[in-house]
Formats: C-alpha cells, structure tokens, sequence
C-alpha cells in the first residue's frame, strides 16, 4: 500500500514538474525568437556560442540587451561574420529597440514579420547579401528613426508606405537593385537623394500629382 501511494505521490510530483518547465519554457518568448536567429546563422567566429537556450532569459548572452521587465531591447551584431538567414521568428521580440546585423554576410529575404517589432528605432542591416523585396509590413513599424538596408542585392520598389512614419531620420537603399520612384514626402522629404544611389532601375523623384506613374518595376 505504502508503495502504491509512494508512486501516486511521485506522478503527481512529475506532473507538476513537467507543468513548471512548460511554463519556463512558455514565459521566455524572446529567448526562443534569438535562438531561433542563432539557429538560421552560420557563425564561423563563435561569437553566438554564449546564447544557450536552457537560461531562464537571454539576458545574460553576449550582444544582447534587456530593459529592467527582461525583455530584449538590442542585438547587436554587427560585423560578426554570419552568414545564413534572418528567421522570421525575430519578429517576436516585442520590445526591441534596436536590431544591429550589418556588415555580414546575410542572405536570403527580410521576413515580413520584421513588420511586427512595433518599438523598433534602429533596422541596421546594411552591407550583407540581401534579396528580395523591403516587405511593405515595415509600415507598421512606427518608432523607426534608422532605416539602413543599402549595399545588399535588394528589389522591387521602395514601399511608398513608408512616408507614413514621421520618425524617420536616415534612411539608406543605395547599391540595391531597387527600382520605381524614389518617395519625396512625410520624411522623405529631408533624405537626401544620394542614399538612392547606385540602384539603376529607380527612376528618380515620384511625380507628385500625376494620376499614373508608369514603371518597370516588379
Ligand atoms: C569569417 O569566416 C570565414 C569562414 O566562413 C573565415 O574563413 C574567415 O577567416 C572569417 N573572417 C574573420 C575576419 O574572422
Ligand atoms: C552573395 O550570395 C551569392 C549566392 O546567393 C554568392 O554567390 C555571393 O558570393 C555572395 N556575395 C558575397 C559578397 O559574399
């Protein structure tokens, strides 16, 4: 009988277990978005090798910032020699300030969730190995006051949206291969037209007023 109970006791105790580590596991979103980056990067210099996923935040790893809440504000990784991709998970880091990733050798798209980091000042991802199109969800991302994407292989049009955020303080495209109108208000106007440069299929200032502006530009 003693035996019995001795194993109910010991279930119970697992169960509860099991419950407090789902629970951990569930309370560290911002851990898991990082880890998932880590896990999408190639790191030939171990400079991600202190992200280990089994601390309770990610607090403590190197090039990484928290606000007093835990919650991850920065990631700065900037000229670290990555390579691979950016995972869409990032986008899950709700408090972050600043996403520092330049001079890599990043490839592959800009996830469309990257719209999601509604704190976001910094987008830093000049001089990787960038394609695709600057997704048009970075409307949303409305505390931007540093846009850096220039010296990639990016295409397609620069989101005209963007005029939206008033915020804007830099904003950089140059050597892409971006094409269509170059934006001329909201911030846009204040940008000067040399951070356009060196993408051979913008055609220059939109026209404003103008019902059609025809363009080549997919
Ligand atoms: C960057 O990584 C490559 C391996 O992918 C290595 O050969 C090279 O030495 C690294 N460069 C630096 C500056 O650490
Ligand atoms: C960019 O990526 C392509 C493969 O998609 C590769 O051939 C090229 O060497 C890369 N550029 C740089 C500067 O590493």
């Amino acid at each position: 009988m003693a035996s019995r109970k001795n194993c109910e006791l010991f279930l119970v105790a697992s169960l509860t277990l099991t419950l407090v580590l789902i629970n951990l596991v569930e309370a560290n979103p911002d851990g898991d978005a990082l880890y998932a980056l880590r896990q999408s990067l190639s790191d030939p210099d171990h400079v991600l090798e202190s992200w280990d996923p089994n601390l309770v935040t990610p607090c403590t790893w190197f090039h990484v910032s928290c606000n007093q809440d835990q919650r991850v504000t920065r990631v700065d990784l900037g000229n670290s020699n990555l390579s691979g991709h950016i995972a869409p998970e990032l986008g899950n880091l709700e408090q972050l300030q600043f996403l520092e990733l330049y001079k890599n050798n990043i490839q592959g798209t800009i996830p469309s969730e990257l719209g999601n980091l509604k704190n976001l000042i910094s987008f830093d991802l000049y001089n990787n190995n960038l394609t695709g199109n600057i997704p048009t969800s970075l409307v949303k991302l409305t505390s931007l006051v540093f846009f850096r994407v220039n010296d990639n292989r990016l295409t397609g049009s620069v989101p005209t949206e963007l005029r939206k955020i008033p915020s804007i303080k830099v904003f950089d495209v140059r050597n892409n291969d971006l094409c269509g109108p170059i934006p001329t208000e909201g911030p846009f106007e204040y940008i000067p037209l040399e951070n356009f440069e060196n993408n051979p299929r913008l055609e220059g200032p939109e026209l404003l007023g103008l019902a059609s502006y025809d363009t080549n530009c997919n």
